[in-house]
């Protein structure tokens, strides 16, 4: 079965072509450049990339696999959660193509699709499995028992870590995206020179919280009288707070994973999303995994940000839900925690 798949939930266009669960094409188009001098995503600028760009994203998407229009048999579109002008581009261009090739259409969350990612590189996973989404939208814990079966465990009740690392980027002049640059510079940094905060939650939950993290850092800028870096951020003090940093939020959330683990006891820790690309996060996620002889699993790389063959895959996963489009269907902007618990 070949599939269509459509991500515009952010600021990344993307077309995807599977044939079932194998990669046919994976076009993403980043807008990382027009979002980077204001150190975050305008959500008007990045609607009108998404109308600017689908027409190519989809073409092309097609002619790297080779694939007609004629060949297609399902459309997988993002729905929600998301920025909504952007992600109404991607649904009305989904809603439309179905309805002009006669085909069905499955609305995706993306949240589920990341979750589903991991599954894609073709790796066996032992579930149960504690399946966590770190990126630039969501920090949410999953306790996922079978395939396309979650259940909410913990969540960030502020920022999402992705948002933390372009926060605090933002903060020392960086750029945008935060998390490439930090992880870049802090390698040449001490992890150790600077003690900021790790969350706990009084009540106990395995809920994160990033928001005291970022005001530390703030706090420390402005009392060491730190300005941006302007071109100097391979020298101290920027890389020796980009480790700091690194090295508190990944603790944290390996802390709270940690937790879930004794808890739920599962076979497998899976870790997707675009924070899951970082390599100081893979190690101690790989060294904790290594310890209780469980397995961890992360997404291909190009599989961790956002992207629309973890769209397509979830329809080829879904597909008995596909429906012939349906004029209603709209986007959810937010992530329904309650229907994720029902499913
Ligand atoms: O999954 P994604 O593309 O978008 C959302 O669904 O939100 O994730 C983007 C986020 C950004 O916040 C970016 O700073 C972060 O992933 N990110 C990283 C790294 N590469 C991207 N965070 C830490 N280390 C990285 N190497
Ligand atoms: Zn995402």
């Amino acid at each position: 079965m070949k599939i269509l798949g459509i991500e515009t939930s952010c600021d990344e266009t993307g077309a995807a072509i599977l044939e079932d669960d194998t990669i046919l094409s994976n076009v993403v188009s980043s807008q990382v450049e027009v979002h980077s001098e204001y150190g975050g995503v305008v959500p008007e600028l990045a609607s009108r990339e998404h109308i600017k760009n689908i027409d190519y994203v989809i073409e092309e998407a097609l002619e790297k696999s080779e694939c007609g229009l004629d060949e297609l048999e399902l459309i997988a579109v993002t729905q929600g959660p998301g920025l909504i002008g952007s992600l109404l581009v991607g649904l009305n261009y989904a809603k439309t193509l179905a309805y002009a090739l006669d085909l069905p259409l499955l609305p995706v969350n993306h949240v589920k699709a990341h979750l589903e990612s991991v599954f894609l590189s073709g790796s066996k996973i032992k579930l149960p499995a504690v399946n966590m989404v770190i990126s630039g939208g969501h920090t949410h814990i999953f306790y996922q028992e079978e395939r396309l079966n979650y259940r909410l465990v913990g969540c960030t009740r502020d920022d999402a870590a992705g948002e933390a690392f372009d926060k605090v980027a933002k903060l020392l002049g960086l750029g945008y995206p935060g998390g490439p640059v930090i992880e870049k510079i802090s390698k040449e940094g001490d992890e150790t020179a600077i003690d900021f905060p790790i969350s706990t939650m009084s009540d106990g939950s395995f809920d994160l919280s990033f928001s005291g993290l970022k005001t530390a850092v703030l706090r420390y800028v402005r009392n060491e009288d730190i300005e941006p870096c302007e071109g100097k951020k391979d020298q101290k003090p920027y890389t020796d707070i980009a480790a700091s940093f690194q090295k508190t939020i990944v603790e944290d959330l390996l802390q709270k994973c940690k937790r879930v683990c004794r808890s739920y006891r599962p076979y497998s820790i899976c870790i997707t999303g675009g924070v899951s690309i970082n390599s100081r996060l893979r190690e101690r996620f790989r060294d904790f995994a290594r310890q209780k002889k469980m397995e961890v699993h992360f997404p291909e790389p190009d599989l961790t940000t956002d992207n629309a063959a973890m769209i397509a895959y979830y329809g080829f996963l879904a597909k008995e839900e596909a429906k012939p489009p349906d004029l209603r269907l709209n986007a959810i902007s937010t992530l329904d925690l309650n229907q994720e618990q029902k499913r």
